[in-house]
């Protein structure tokens, strides 16, 4: 064991296998998206989610500011899509989006869907806590999970 820095800080969490999700808002008719790995189950009654994004991402006002938004599990053959969202202000035309109820885009061919309302935000450390009560879901039971580990895609 030794004393913690950001370097076996990072290293110890990347041995984590996590999912893949796209959090997706809209705002002024353009969809902005991201990629999250922090998703996690909160709560079953109510029905909660969250994630964290660092509070130094070039869009963190976008996601502060919206109602509603979604969260979209990635499936196995949309690592393209992991990567673009990764990037700063990636462009939205060529994307497939489904259209949500509350203003909201899923990704299309994702393994997982929630339609969510945005309840509450916690500063916490260099990252903020987006806390979601989920309104609608849906899955596919065909697909393949996209799963991250040692900060790689595992396929
Ligand atoms: C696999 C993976 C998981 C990620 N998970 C998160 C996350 O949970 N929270 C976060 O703030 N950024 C996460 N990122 C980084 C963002 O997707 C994005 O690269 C970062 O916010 C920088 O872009 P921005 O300044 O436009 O926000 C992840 C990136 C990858 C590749």
């Amino acid at each position: 064991m030794k004393k913690v820095n950001i370097k076996n800080f990072k290293q110890t969490l990347s041995k984590f296998t996590t999912g893949i999700t796209i959090v997706c808002v809209e705002k002024n008719n353009k969809i902005f998206g991201k990629t999250v790995n922090s998703f996690n189950s909160l709560s079953l009654k109510p029905p909660l989610v969250l994630f964290s994004l660092g509070n130094y991402s070039s869009s963190i006002k976008t996601f502060i500011d919206c109602k509603y938004l979604t969260i979209n599990i990635l499936s196995k053959n949309q690592k393209n899509i992991s990567d673009h969202f990764s990037k700063k202000n990636p462009p939205t035309e060529k994307i497939n989006f489904i259209k949500g109820h509350y203003n909201t885009s899923f990704i299309r061919d994702s393994i997982g869907y929630l339609e969510c309302k945005l309840t509450e935000k916690i500063k916490k450390g260099d990252h903020i806590i987006f806390i979601c009560k989920v309104i609608n879901v849906g899955y596919n039971n065909k697909l393949k999970p996209l799963s991250y580990f040692n900060s790689k895609y595992l396929l």
